[in-house]
């Protein structure tokens, strides 16, 4: 099979490009993001992850000034389990329609070992975040740690998402 191609055939080139701001600590952060981080703390806590052992926690601050919470529920039939993200932006979409995300945090770490390096959203939850993002048009800016530690910001779910499927494709 030949796979490679000349120069000459390729008309552009394309480069893509991620800013992330980086916090040393959650403290850092204005007192609203502290707020829902301690949030996604507590929604941490209470996960379901009798199988990974690795429990995250959500919280999206919406336009109302409500606060949804989620964090993973595992299933014995492992794919049958849902992402803390999931199951806070779609419980936001069921008893808030249309409301706007301000923000969201995260937090993730291993019941095991101490986890005190960011964790990003996997990637399926980056494509659910991004059909709010792209419905409100309006950036959902992301902040992402371990336990402790360090905190991620990403100004919107495009940026870590850059080719995002939306509803223009079909
Ligand atoms: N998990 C999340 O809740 N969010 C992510 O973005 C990555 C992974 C959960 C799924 C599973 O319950 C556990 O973490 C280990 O993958």
């Amino acid at each position: 099979m030949e796979t490679s191609t000349t120069n000459t055939s390729i008309v552009q080139k394309i480069k893509i490009e991620t800013e992330l701001e980086v916090f040393e600590s959650v403290s850092d952060l204005p007192k609203t993001i502290q707020n829902l981080m301690n949030k996604a703390q507590e929604a941490r806590e209470n996960a379901y992850a009798p199988y990974s052992f690795f429990k995250v926690g959500a919280a999206i601050a919406l336009e109302s000034g409500a606060i949804v919470t989620g964090n993973n529920q595992e299933n014995a039939a492992f794919p049958s389990g849902l992402c803390a993200e999931r199951v806070a932006a779609f419980y936001a979409g069921a008893q808030y329609p249309g409301e706007t995300f301000v923000a969201m945090v995260l937090t993730a770490g291993s019941v095991k070992h101490e986890t005190t390096s960011p964790i990003p959203p996997c990637g399926a939850c980056r494509q659910s975040l991004a059909e709010y993002e792209v419905n409100q048009g309006i950036p959902i800016p992301i902040y992402f740690m371990g336990v402790g530690g360090k905190v991620v910001k990403a100004q919107c779910v495009k940026d870590l998402l850059p080719l995002i499927f939306d509803s223009s494709y079909l």
